[in-house]
């Protein structure tokens, strides 16, 4: 009977058209696991990882094939390319109930063609060009085969020695909310199981980016306020854009591993934000939890994870182990684990995976988009859109700055540094090499030969190592410095110091870079510095000492080009620093919106008995929110419209904004408030707002800010979101030193 009930089932799933309106998923889901033996169910719940040595087929490892074939996986991760993706799902069809694998991968900024690293990106606050990088992301990954994506990172983290900070939209939640909901939406595309399109995946949940000292995986403990004020929000708004999985993470908050955590996924996520999709584990971070302490062994681990509402283990072998036995001892209810493959199921039919297990391994569109152009146009434009103007100074007897280089003709321009001529460290971590990277990945030296090598000449000079202190190679840079008109000098970090387990107690420039520029600009000629990274640097000479620089992070494919059309002026930089850029390790976790305090101070030097360091100024070397462009914009008086308003009622803030420079250029309005008197204390201000405008020189535009209740309200002590009466300040500018003021009461 069984038997007969399994031909029928697998006869109807493979029938193109036999659902029928009516046949919801949610019944085909509940159908096919009453087909489903114990040891099937706790096979969904298992992911597993190719082989990453792996040069030929993935399906190579005889005891994996064996598990998929028991349709004892649920899920595979790092199996790329739609022939491997083929071949280990074909595996997958030869199980009892045919059901097939989700394929899953880090896509996280770019797959065939590499986009700037997500906290580069961060810095555009452009929400369009975030969208369609992830979109296009999605599209060439979907074609290869791979159905989900662990991506967008949305920790929130206020610390730069951290090294995931290269992979979030950096410290500030209400730009970190609106980029990861620009993220979801675009690798999720117009709807799930459109061949073009991944599952989209929210992590770490949560606080991944509080971990103590900025060291990768470590303790996070912190206000339950904190949590929903400051941590949270991104996850809920990737909640709100539909994300279908969110993966849980390494660290314990408060005490209790995020994996472990009932509260976090159950109540919160599965319960109040009503989530329907899958919550996985990180890697191995299951079984972790015998380290932290919190399991006594990795069977414990397993019921741990489940009680709490993790539904997939990834790399752990916990579930897989344990969970059957679990079971049957009456441990763990087989309603949660039922939960769980319901949703993993849900997924797989949303993939329309049960119609086609290999709809999304075809070769053919693999070949297609593997040289789109328009996917390489579109990592230039969001390129040049990160790339942060830092400084501009005018210099000589003209007062002209450095940059743009508009016209430049007949010069010698010198090239110096360890990354003129990097092609890998452009792609930056959590990327994909491929083949024929020395070719496609544009170099600085590339992009600069493209743009100005025709009517100048370009020379190079390596100068010094990335780290490290060998000078020998500065006679040489020397050189070729004294013979050129202008030096271009490219420093930073390699891009594989910062990512995952990359943390770094030091932060700043590494080796002797800062001295290759220092003995560079003593020569008296004309320095440009550009700095690429992962992460917040420190440069105190050359934020000092240099007349113009450019901070470049990782760009991907088309770096080079972008960073030429910045520096040419054929793109007017209009980027805004993500994070705060410290002048000491010592002032880190350093943030705009921290707590006012009893003692504030009042000026930058300031440190008599206020709020500050005895050895350093109280400001950080670049605020948030701050970036320059070409152009010059001047605010007007910040005008509200009205003086009082009511729990219903809004407002609206209105600036005039002027471009009073010679170049047509975007500047990021940005809106600040803060609760000037509340029952619990608030920060100095909170960014609520911004807008993207685009001025001709001397063209002046009103722009306008609606205020709501929910911009004014915060979680008190018991998590109630509320708006309490009394005085708001309102300040518009652009970066979080924004100096217009207004204020306005709260009835
Ligand atoms: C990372 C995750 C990632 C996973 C799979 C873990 O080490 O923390 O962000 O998605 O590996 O590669």
């Amino acid at each position: 009977m069984r038997a007969l009930a399994i031909v029928f089932f697998v006869l109807s799933f493979f029938a193109q058209n036999i659902s029928g309106q009516s046949n919801t998923i949610d019944k085909r889901v509940d159908s096919l696991l009453r087909l489903m033996t114990l040891e099937e169910k706790v096979g969904q719940l298992h992911q597993i990882t190719s082989d990453f040595a792996a040069t030929g087929p993935i399906t190579r490892d005889g005891e994996k094939q064996d598990r998929v074939r028991k349709g004892m996986v649920g899920s595979y991760l790092n199996v790329t390319g739609a022939a491997r993706t083929r071949s280990l799902q074909e595996i997958a069809m030869q199980s009892r109930l045919k059901i097939p694998l989700l394929f899953a991968q880090d896509v996280i900024h770019g797959f065939r063609t590499i986009f700037p690293l997500p906290l580069a990106e961060a810095a555009s606050w452009d929400m369009d060009a975030i969208e369609r990088s992830a979109r296009i992301a999605a599209k060439e990954a979907a074609a290869s085969g791979i159905h989900w994506t662990f991506a967008p990172m949305v920790d929130i983290s206020r610390d730069p020695r951290w090294g995931r900070v290269m992979e979030g939209a950096g410290e500030d939640t209400y730009l970190g909310s609106q980029i990861a909901r620009a993220r979801v939406k675009g690798f999720q595309g117009k709807s799930i199981g459109d061949t073009d399109a991944l599952l989209a995946c929210a992590k770490h949940f949560a606080a991944y980016g509080a971990a103590e000292g900025g060291r990768d995986y470590n303790t996070t403990d912190m206000s339950w306020r904190r949590l929903y004020e400051v941590y949270l929000p991104p996850f809920q708004a990737a909640r709100e854009a539909g994300v279908a999985s969110f993966m849980n993470s390494f660290n314990d908050i408060n005490g209790i591993p995020a994996t472990g955590h009932t509260y976090l996924q159950r109540k919160l996520l599965k319960g109040d934000w009503n989530f329907k999709g899958i919550v996985v584990s990180d890697w191995g971070s299951v079984g972790e939890m015998v380290n932290h302490g919190y399991a006594a062994d990795l069977a414990d681990a397993a019921k741990k994870a489940i009680l709490a509402g993790c539904d997939m283990d990834m790399e752990s072998r916990a579930y897989s182990a344990h969970l059957a036995a679990l079971v049957k001892k009456k441990e763990v209810d087989i309603k949660l684990l039922d939960d769980a493959v319901r949703r993993i199921l849900r997924k797989k039919f949303e993939l329309g995976l049960f119609k086609d297990p290999y709809r999304f391994s075809n070769e053919a569109r693999e070949q297609s988009i593997w040289n789109e152009k328009t996917h390489l146009n579109a990592a230039r434009d969001i390129a040049k859109k990160s790339i942060v103007l830092l400084k501009n100074e005018a210099i000589g007897t003209e007062k002209n700055t450095l940059l743009p280089m508009r016209g430049i003709k007949n010069k010698k321009i010198a090239l110096l540094g360890p990354l003129v001529k990097a092609i890998d460290d452009n792609n930056g971590f959590w990327s994909y090499s491929w083949p024929d990277d020395s070719v496609r990945v544009v170099s600085l030296w590339k992009g600069m030969m493209n743009k100005f090598g025709a009517d100048n000449s370009l020379l190079y000079s390596k100068g010094c190592n990335i780290t490290g202190n060998d000078t020998s190679g500065f006679a040489a840079a020397r050189q070729v410095a004294l013979q050129s008109d202008l030096i271009i000098i490219s420093v930073g970090e390699s891009a594989n110091m910062s990512g995952e387990a990359k943390s770094r107690s030091s932060i700043h420039l590494p080796g002797v870079q800062e001295q290759l520029v220092q003995e560079m600009t003593a020569l008296g000629k004309p320095v440009i510095v550009l700095i690429s990274a992962g992460r917040p640097l420190i440069f105190n000479w050359i934020a000092d000492n240099v007349p113009a620089i450019v901070y470049t992070w990782w760009l991907g494919t088309e770096a080079g080009n972008a960073i030429a059309d910045v520096l040419s002026g054929d793109y007017n930089p209009s980027a805004k620093l993500p994070m705060t850029f410290p002048r000491s390790e010592g002032q880190i976790p350093i943030y705009y919106n921290y707590f006012s305090t009893g003692r504030p101070f009042k000026q930058d030097n300031d440190n008599n008995y206020v709020t500050a360091y005895k050895d350093l100024q109280n400001s950080p070397r670049y605020p948030f929110g701050y970036g320059l462009s070409y152009s010059r914009f001047e605010y007007g008086r910040v005008k509200l419209s009205a003086d009082t308003i009511s729990q219903t009622q809004q407002l609206s803030a209105n600036i005039q904004v002027s471009n009073t420079g010679s170049y047509v250029g975007e500047e990021v309005v940005q809106l600040y408030i803060q609760d000037v008197t509340a029952s619990l204390v608030r920060p100095v201000r909170e960014l609520k707002a911004f807008q993207k405008i685009k001025l001709a020189p001397g063209e002046s535009r009103e722009v306008t800010f609606v205020i709501t209740k929910k911009e004014l309200s915060f979680y008190l002590e018991d998590l109630r979101f509320i708006a309490e009466p009394g005085q708001f300040n309102v300040f518009i500018g652009g970066s979080s030193l924004a100096a217009e003021k207004a204020s306005f009461y709260l009835r």
